[in-house]
């Protein structure tokens, strides 16, 4: 089997330009690395909050690099400059209203101003696309609420099979219970 491609898209004007370290990016790398049991490669990028360069990493990492699953962090609120969620609405064929849900529910449990995110997911071809908000503690407050539904997510999408390691992250697969 081809090696699973994970994206990896850090949507950040200011680490985009150096001046902030893609904590993000590594964050969602270190989790994923936690997690999953399959080998596995990253496809990072970090890019200016541009709707235009967005749309075309994310293109490129589900069409061209073949990622079963691009995760992006940050750009998902109300600032002017915030346009991740645009993006992903742009370039997917399908959206999964209930990730962008699951994850404001679990998060206004830590923070009020969750209410301000407006992370969403979709579906590109054989590729799932979800937001997480940019601050780190955030990332993995997010994942770790979602994480248990994507690995079936991706088996409905002809997508490789992933498994986790049980001890620190249970996914759910109907029928196996
Ligand atoms: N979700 C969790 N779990 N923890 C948080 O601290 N911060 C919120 C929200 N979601 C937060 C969270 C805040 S303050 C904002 S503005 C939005 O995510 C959007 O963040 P983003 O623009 O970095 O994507």
């Amino acid at each position: 089997m081809d090696q699973i491609k994970i994206g990896i898209i850090n949507v950040s004007d200011r680490a985009s330009r150096g001046e902030y370290e893609d904590i993000p990016g590594k964050e969602v790398k270190r989790l994923m690395n936690l997690w999953l049991i399959n080998p596995w490669e990253a496809e990072y990028a970090v890019i200016p909050d541009e709707q235009d360069l967005l749309e075309k990493e994310m293109i490129r990492m589900a069409d061209e690099e073949g990622c079963c699953l691009i995760v992006t962090t940050g750009g998902t609120g109300p600032a002017i400059r915030d346009v991740t969620p645009e993006a992903t609405i742009a370039v997917c064929e399908k959206m999964l209203p209930g990730f962008g849900e699951q994850m404001r529910q679990v998060s206004l449990q830590y923070v009020p101003t969750a209410i301000l995110s407006r992370q969403t997911a979709g579906i590109r071809g054989n590729t799932l696309i979800v937001n997480l908000p940019g601050k780190p503690k955030a990332i993995k407050e997010c994942l770790e609420a979602i994480f248990p539904a994507i690995p079936y997510c991706v088996d409905l999408i002809e997508g490789p099979f992933l498994e986790s390691n049980p001890e620190v992250m249970k996914v759910f697969r109907p029928g196996q219970a």
